[in-house]
């Protein structure tokens, strides 16, 4: 059968998942495997209305791809897709939710404060000292978000976030090292350490600085490493992501591990970094691609 990938869609992250669902469909086709590239807009559903496919290959990044409304929708059409249901892409998408369940949970996540209004500003130092992180709950790959340490920047953070469609929250900054855990089917990739002369991993550091370093092997002993893996995999299991996807976290100075967030529809870019954890474990793009594939279900 045929099988649709699915890419674009109309959120921020729009271009990126072009660039992740091009590289998906060359290696699902090197994998001998009948597969169909669609550039969905809005309407993500359009192309499997006007024909049978027997699977999606679900690489659209952010929300309507990411956030469990298409994943509805094709189990309304009882078309198998890869990756998370409905209920743990609507949680992880928001990343206010994602941290209530972790903290629920016991797990480890930077105290936070959302911010509504002006007041929550004033609140905010007294919440959670400067500096703070401030981001939207609802967007992807570090859009809209900065990085605040006066009352000056955390007005200017906040007005730069406020303009997604979704709630917008500061969270303490991390004074530390940033992972990043991927897991596939259940078991986690090596971990991966992020380096960037940027104040954080931004846009540019993830996608188009020469300067990002990226180890992998992280550098850790293995133990480390494994007591790091099992809460990555505690992290996507109290949230319900299934199949594959890639909890980053941050590791301070105290060596205390705080989880930042997890993404259910991860990039598959070039520059992408569960493609290159991946194959760290020995697993080159397109096997990658198909044991994603392989996580479709109905
Ligand atoms: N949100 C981007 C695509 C990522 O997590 O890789
Ligand atoms: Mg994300």
């Amino acid at each position: 059968g045929t099988v649709a990938v699915l890419m674009g869609g109309a959120a921020a992250e729009r271009e990126i998942s072009l660039k992740s669902g091009k590289a998906v469909l060359e290696a699902l086709r090197r994998c001998g495997i009948d597969a169909e590239g669609f550039d969905v807009g809005r309407d993500m559903i359009a192309p499997l209305l006007e024909r049978r496919f027997d699977r999606v290959f679900n690489i659209i990044h952010g929300r309507g791809g990411e956030d469990g409304v298409l994943q509805g929708a094709l189990a309304c059409l009882g078309v198998p897709c890869t990756g998370s249901g409905v209920l743990a892409s609507a949680l992880s998408m928001d990343k206010l939710r994602t941290k209530l369940c972790w903290k629920g949970a016991g797990l480890p996540t930077p105290p936070w404060l959302r911010l509504d209004s002006p007041a929550d500003l004033e609140r905010c130092r007294e919440a959670l000292g400067f500096p703070v992180i401030v981001k939207p709950a609802e967007e992807g790959s570090s859009i809209g978000m900065s990085r605040a340490a006066t009352a000056e920047e955390l007005a200017q953070a906040w007005e730069r976030a406020s303009g997604y469609g979704c709630a917008v929250f500061a969270e303490r900054w991390i004074d530390g090292i940033e992972y990043t855990g991927g897991m596939l089917k259940g078991v986690p990739l090596p971990l991966i350490r992020l380096e960037t002369p940027h104040a954080f991993y931004d846009f540019d550091a993830k996608y188009r600085a020469e300067t990002t370093r990226y180890l992998c092997p992280c550098g850790l002993d293995a133990g480390r490493e494994a007591e790091l893996q099992a809460l990555v995999l505690r992290a996507c299991q109290i949230v319900g992501v299934s199949g594959w996807g890639r909890v980053d976290l941050l590791v301070d100075r105290s060596g205390q591990p705080w989880l930042i967030e997890v993404n259910t529809v991860p990039g598959m870019t070039d520059h992408s970094l569960v493609p290159m954890a991946a194959k760290a474990a020995g697993i080159d793009f397109q096997e990658l691609v198909w044991h994603i594939l392989e996580t479709s279900v109905a």
